[in-house]
C-alpha cells in the first residue's frame, strides 16, 4: 500500500515573512500556509520517495502564543492521522520558541501504542521563509528523512541536522540556526546528506494519562500551574498573590513549579510561601534553573517533590497532566459512588 506522510502546519518562523530578504529577525511569524511552504521546496518530491504527501493547516500562530486550545486542536489531528493505516508518519511544522513544550505534551498524551509504531517529527526554522538564506527547507527535508526512517518512533524534534527526543530537547539559543540541544542526554541522531545516522534508540512514552484521552482532551480544563523562579532577593510575594481567592477571569492556581537555584534550592521566604500554598492543597514541584542536570534528591532540600529531571516548563506540563488525571479520577469515583 502507498504510504502517506502527513504535514501539519502550526505557523512559526518557518512560515514567517519579512519585507527585506536580508532581515532574519524583523519578520512576522506564521504568514505562509504549510501547503505553499512545501510547494516551494526543491527536492521534496525526491525526498518523500514513494510516499504520498498530504498537508493540513491546524493553526497559524507565532508559537509564543500557543495555548491549551491550540494544543487540543493539534493533538486531535496528530492522533487522527497517526491512527490511519496508510500514514507512515506525521511531520509538524512549529515555531522554535515553544517547540520543546509541544513536543513533550504530544509525547505524553498521544496513544502510546501508535507511538511505538510511528513517529511524529516536529521541525522549525530560525530564519523566515522570505530569507535569502532560509533554514526551513533543509529542516523540512531532514524531518522527512527522519519520518521515513524505520527506526524513528515516538515524538522527535529535528533542527539543523540533529534529532532530539521530546523529553530532552530544549531551545538554547535565540538566534543561531542550531538553536536546540538535548543537554547531557545528547541527540538521538543526525541527518547527513539525506541519510539518518542514529546514535541512540528513540525513547517512546505516550499516553500516561489514561483518563485524559485524546478524544476527551478538549472537554477537560487545563489546570492552572504557574512557574516561579528563585533568584537573589526572591520573596514569596508572587506565590502569595497567586494563591489569593480566584476571580471570575483568573482561575485558582492548582500547582507551582519552582525553578530553584542549583540543586533546586529556594530562598527561605519563597519556600515558606510554597509550603503555605501546599497546606492550601496546591501542588508544588521543584526543578532547577540550571541548564543541565537534574535535582538530586537529598534530605537538605526537604519535602518538595522534585521534577524527575524535567526542565521547569516540562515539569509544568507534567504536573498539569497529573492534576487533570486526579480530577478525572475523582469525578469518576464520585459518579461510581452514586450507583
Ligand atoms: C515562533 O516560535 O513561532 C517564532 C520564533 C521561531 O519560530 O523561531
Amino acid at each position: 500500500m502507498l504510504k502517506k506522510l502527513v504535514f501539519l502546519g502550526t505557523g512559526g518562523t518557518i512560515a514567517g515573512t519579512a519585507t527585506d530578504t536580508a532581515d532574519n529577525v524583523g519578520y512576522t511569524a506564521a504568514q505562509v500556509g504549510v501547503e505553499r511552504l512545501l510547494g516551494a521546496i526543491t527536492g521534496l518530491r525526491h525526498a518523500v520517495g514513494d510516499c504520498a504527501l498530504e498537508s493540513e493547516q491546524v493553526v497559524q500562530i507565532d508559537s509564543k502564543d500557543m495555548g491549551w486550545r491550540h494544543w487540543c486542536a493539534l493533538v486531535q489531528r496528530v492522533q487522527h492521522h497517526l491512527a490511519q493505516s496508510d500514514v507512515a508518519a506525521v511531520v509538524v511544522t512549529h515555531g522554535t520558541d515553544t517547540l520543546e513544550e509541544t513536543a513533550f505534551f504530544l509525547s505524553r498524551v498521544l496513544d502510546g501504542q501508535l507511538l511505538r509504531e510511528k513517529a511524529v517529527v516536529l521541525t522549525c526554522a530560525m530564519r523566515p521563509a522570505s530569507s535569502s538564506t532560509p533554514d526551513g527547507p533543509q529542516n523540512i527535508l531532514d524531518a522527512v528523512a527522519v519520518a521515513r526512517s524505520e527506526s524513528a518512533l515516538g515524538v522527535l524534534a529535528v533542527c539543523a541536522g540533529t534529532i532530539h527526543s521530546a523529553r530532552d530537547v530544549q531551545k538554547v539559543h535565540p538566534y543561531r540556526l542550531n538553536a536546540f540541544d538535548s543537554g547531557e542526554a545528547g541527540p538521538l541522531g543526525f541527518v547527513e546528506e539525506g541519510r539518518v545516522r542514529w546514535v541512540h534508540p528513540c525513547p517512546v512514552v505516550g499516553a500516561p494519562v489514561s483518563s485524559t484521552s485524546v478524544q476527551s482532551i478538549s472537554s477537560v480544563v487545563w489546570p492552572r500551574v504557574e512557574i516561579v523562579m528563585n533568584y537573589v532577593g526572591a520573596t514569596g510575594a508572587t506565590v502569595r498573590a497567586l494563591c489569593r481567592v480566584p476571580t471570575a477571569d483568573e482561575p485558582a492556581v492548582r500547582g507551582f513549579v519552582v525553578a530553584g537555584t542549583g540543586n533546586g534550592t529556594v530562598h527561605e521566604d519563597l519556600l515558606l510561601a510554597l509550603r503555605e500554598a501546599q497546606a492550601q492543597g496546591v501542588s508544588v514541584v521543584r526543578a532547577t534553573r540550571c541548564a543541565q542536570g537534574c535535582v538530586v534528591p537529598s534530605s537538605a532540600i526537604g519535602e518538595l517533590l522534585d521534577s524527575r529531571g524535567l526542565s521547569p516548563v516540562k515539569a509544568r506540563i507534567e504536573l498539569a497532566l497529573e492534576l487533570m488525571e486526579k480530577a478525572a479520577d475523582a469525578a469518576l469515583a464520585k459518579t461510581t459512588s452514586l450507583f
